[in-house]
């Protein structure tokens, strides 16, 4: 049994990245798998204070919703995370997230190692431009530089021509895609 925790980082709920995150669910949901699902947007998450309090305990000096994250995220298999493409890059919601991932990581001599396990990590970005290609460096780059943190590049799931709110819901490929996927993660 898979413990899947997935975090929305678009403001609009049922929204591209809403969506195609919850065909993932649903996909594992036909296992049985414990699934938790975040909206970034509504929760209390300052940015990173950079006080490097983290360096020296293992954890975060800012008491507030991201506790409950850390929680979740340390015994995960899987870690689910959406954006949509802002200006080029993830969503203010979503770098808050990854900026605050930093009591994951041990660093010794500039190396980053997982202090709390390894896990799976899912992104799904979604954008209105027509191309897969414009971003997926940027995606790249972006979920390489979360493995020190435990998250493990598992799968990039990218939703092109996805602007308005329920541009997604007839992208058939997409929604299999994400569908089939969450079948495969409930199973591993
Ligand atoms: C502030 C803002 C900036 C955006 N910047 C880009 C962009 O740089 N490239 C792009 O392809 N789409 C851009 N978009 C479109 C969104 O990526 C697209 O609508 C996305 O699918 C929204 O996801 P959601 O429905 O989950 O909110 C932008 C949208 C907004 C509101």
């Amino acid at each position: 049994m898979s413990k899947i925790v997935a975090f929305i980082g678009s403001p609009r709920k049922n929204g591209n990245v809403d969506t195609i995150v919850q065909q993932i669910i649903d996909g594992a949901t036909t296992s049985s798998s414990t699934i938790k699902k975040f909206y970034l947007n509504d929760m209390n998450i300052k940015g990173c204070q950079g006080c490097l309090y983290c360096r020296k305990v293992h954890d975060c000096a800012v008491k507030d919703d991201m506790q409950i994250i850390y929680n979740e995220i340390k015994d995960a298999d899987y870690v689910i995370i959406g954006s949509p493409v802002y200006i080029c890059q993830v969503s203010a919601q979503t770098k808050l997230l990854l900026d605050r991932l930093y009591p994951l990581t041990e660093i010794d001599k500039s190396k980053h190692t997982p202090r709390f396990g390894k896990k799976k990590l899912i992104m799904v970005y979604t954008q209105a431009a027509p191309f897969s290609f414009l971003f997926k460096k940027y995606f790249k780059y972006t979920a390489k530089h979360l493995k020190g943190m435990g998250l493990e590049h598992f799968k990039i799931l990218i939703a092109t021509k996805a602007f308005e709110k329920n541009s997604s819901k007839s992208n058939k490929k997409i929604l299999d895609s994400a569908y089939k996927l969450g079948i495969k993660i409930s199973r591993n």
